[in-house]
């Protein structure tokens, strides 16, 4: 496994017929870059996101994640895969009726990490994220900032060597947005592989990181 590299070639994945997400797009993020995914509505950056992580199968074209062939990925696999990759929305999706430390820690549990090792875990992580006094809280007790920073918490909490973000400050203010990109900076600098995708060309605006514009699909720059 060649951990945190992306590589597309020539890929194609289309909803219907007429409705093509994704046109002949080829890209390749090498291990620890961190990219800005942007383009209009529809220009397909969700859909990308989809298939490094492989919720949606290109219609055709290959792509390696962590040196995987996707197309051609096991069960067994796919789920070594994907807790290899952390994924951050701008809706948090966390579970509502279970406590910070529970949001967090499920993943471990589901992979039968031993429960004081969990915690450990769990409270390392809360901390680095100024989350340590919340633990016990459930999201919807929560500010928007502080369910996004237990969303990042929950993705970065199996060391993944790749972190998705789709549309990660969407939803919040501008100070809160500026807190959450130093975040995924830190998770950056400690060599992760981070792929934010998003529509907001304030948030674009100063940066010095690669940017990848999409639009109908392609990239356009
Ligand atoms: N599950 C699906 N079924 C059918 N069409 C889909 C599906 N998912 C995405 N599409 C279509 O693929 C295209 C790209 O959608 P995608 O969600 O990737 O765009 P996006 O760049 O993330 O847009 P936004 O900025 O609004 O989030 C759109 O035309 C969309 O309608
Ligand atoms: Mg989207």
């Amino acid at each position: 496994m060649v951990f945190g590299m992306i590589k597309l070639f020539n890929v194609y994945k289309n909803f219907g017929p007429k409705n093509p997400a994704i046109v002949d797009l080829s890209l390749n993020i090498e291990k620890g870059e961190f990219v800005f995914i942007t383009g209009p509505s529809g220009a397909g950056k969700t859909t990308l996101l989809k298939i490094i992580f492989c919720s949606e199968r290109p219609t055709s074209g290959n792509a390696l994640v962590n040196g995987i062939n996707i197309n051609r990925i096991k069960e067994k696999q796919l789920a070594f895969l994907r807790r290899k990759i952390g994924v951050v929305f701008q809706d948090f999706k966390l579970l509502p009726n279970r406590t910070v430390f529970n949001n967090v820690s499920l993943c471990l549990e589901i992979s039968g990490v031993q429960y004081p090792i969990i915690r450990k875990k769990v409270h390392q992580t809360l901390r680095q994220l100024g989350l340590s006094k919340k633990e016990r809280y459930y999201p919807p007790q929560l500010s928007g900032g502080e369910q996004q920073r237990v969303a990042i918490a929950r993705a970065i909490i199996n060391n993944p060597s790749i972190l998705l973000a789709d549309e990660p400050t969407g939803n919040l203010d501008p100070e809160i947005t500026i807190e959450i990109m130093a975040l995924l900076e830190e998770i950056h600098q400690r060599g992760t592989t981070v792929l934010v995708a998003t529509h907001s060309q304030e948030l674009l605006k100063d940066t010095e990181k690669k940017i990848v514009t999409l639009n109908k699909g392609r990239i356009v720059k």
